[in-house]
């Protein structure tokens, strides 16, 4: 069988996502973004976040189908995101891409979100293996060696919070709206670091593991030692305090980042190739230090455009087009996989 189109099916967390890719190219994509739902709460509502997904899969796909002129049996691989992320918004999209693959006798194949999310700059260019993935999410903080397509060997995790998870809870301290990552790295453009202002909790090891919990109360513990206003409604605009803040925060976590990659890049000194991927990849300070670092080390660096950093079809329905090319898949029996379990190496090769 020859397999050249793709849907992928993104509903992990709080994006219902969709996309289109034939022979590992972009066709199209749909996503609806559920940011401002979760906003009025400061955070993700799982139970939320699932009705949303159940109420806009349907009326995207059939946009996305329809605006293509495909028929479901045109699609020669449906390919979903199966985990890790919350279980409950998770299963909308399986149920969804399950009943269609039935439906439309594609090919089924269920995608670990967290390669997805690694691969996807694939879609931009080529990926030289072996090469060092920086995983930086909302949910995961996490350094890979990906040695090809399907051997991934997780060398570091963070130990409590994930990069973005902090990020997003330093935002909110600051009065940011959730998810704060984007704003906070739009006012740390205008601001002033000071290097000295926050620690870099669990750098000064050997370890390839993260911490950022610390670095969310020694935020916390500042704002209140500091008493001056950090918004000057008056002139209803932001003062540069928070700007500065904002600053010394985004260099903080980009300066762990960038101390772990440059440890894992001299314990494997064959790779010259790192991969940026994640939401908190399009963190405009992360990408220029992670771009001078490679240029120092006379290697590379591969950066996923911005939209492809944080959650999106396109990842989802590249890696399972991949995947699906050399003869991998899943039966119906698939599962979902829920946050903090380990995604099983279960891909089954079909003839
Ligand atoms: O990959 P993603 O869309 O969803 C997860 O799988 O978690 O990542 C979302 C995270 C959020 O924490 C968000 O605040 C952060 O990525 N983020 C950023 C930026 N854009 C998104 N963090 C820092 N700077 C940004 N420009
Ligand atoms: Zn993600």
């Amino acid at each position: 069988m020859i397999l050249v189109l793709c849907l992928g099916i993104e509903s992990s967390c709080d994006e219902t996502a969709l996309a289109l890719v034939r022979d590992g190219t972009l066709v199209d994509a749909i996503l609806a973004s559920q940011a401002d739902v979760h906003a009025i709460f400061g955070g993700v509502v799982p139970e939320l976040a699932a009705r949303e997904h159940y109420r806009f899969i349907g009326p995207l796909y059939d946009r996305l189908m329809s605006r293509n002129e495909l028929t479901p049996t045109e699609l020669d691989v449906i390919a979903v995101a199966r985990g890790p992320g919350l279980l409950g918004s998770l299963l909308v999209g399986i149920a969804f891409a399950k009943a269609l693959a039935l439906a439309s006798e594609a090919r089924f194949i269920g995608v670990n979100h967290l390669h997805a999310h690694l691969l996807a700059v694939g879609l931009q260019e080529t990926i030289p293996w072996p090469c060092l993935g920086l995983l930086v999410s909302g949910g995961h903080t996490e350094i890979y060696l990906m040695e090809n397509f399907t051997r991934f060997t997780r060398l570091g995790r963070s130990l409590d919070d994930a990069a973005g998870e902090a990020i997003d809870k330093i935002a909110k301290l600051l009065g940011l709206q959730y998810p704060g990552g984007a704003r906070l790295d739009a006012l740390a453009r205008r601001g002033r670091a000071d290097p000295k202002l926050f620690p870099r909790p669990y750098l000064d090891n050997d370890s390839l593991d993260f911490s950022f919990s610390g670095l969310k109360t020694a935020v916390a513990t500042q704002l209140a030692r500091d008493a001056r206003p950090l918004e000057n409604i008056a002139l209803n605009k932001v003062s540069q305090l928070l700007c500065d803040v904002c600053a010394s925060v985004n260099l903080a976590v980009v300066e762990i980042l960038c101390g772990k990659v440059e440890r894992a890049l001299d314990r494997f000194p064959g790779i010259r190739t790192l991969i940026l991927a994640g939401g908190v990849a399009a963190n405009s300070l992360l990408r220029a230090r992670a771009a001078r670092l490679m240029e120092e080390r006379a290697g590379w660096l591969l950066l996923p455009p911005p939209h492809l950093c944080t959650d999106n079809g396109a990842m989802i329905a590249y890696a399972g087009e991949l995947l699906a090319r050399h003869g991998f898949g899943h039966d119906l029996d698939m599962e979902a996989i829920p946050r903090g379990v380990g995604v099983p190496d279960d891909l089954r090769q079909y003839g």
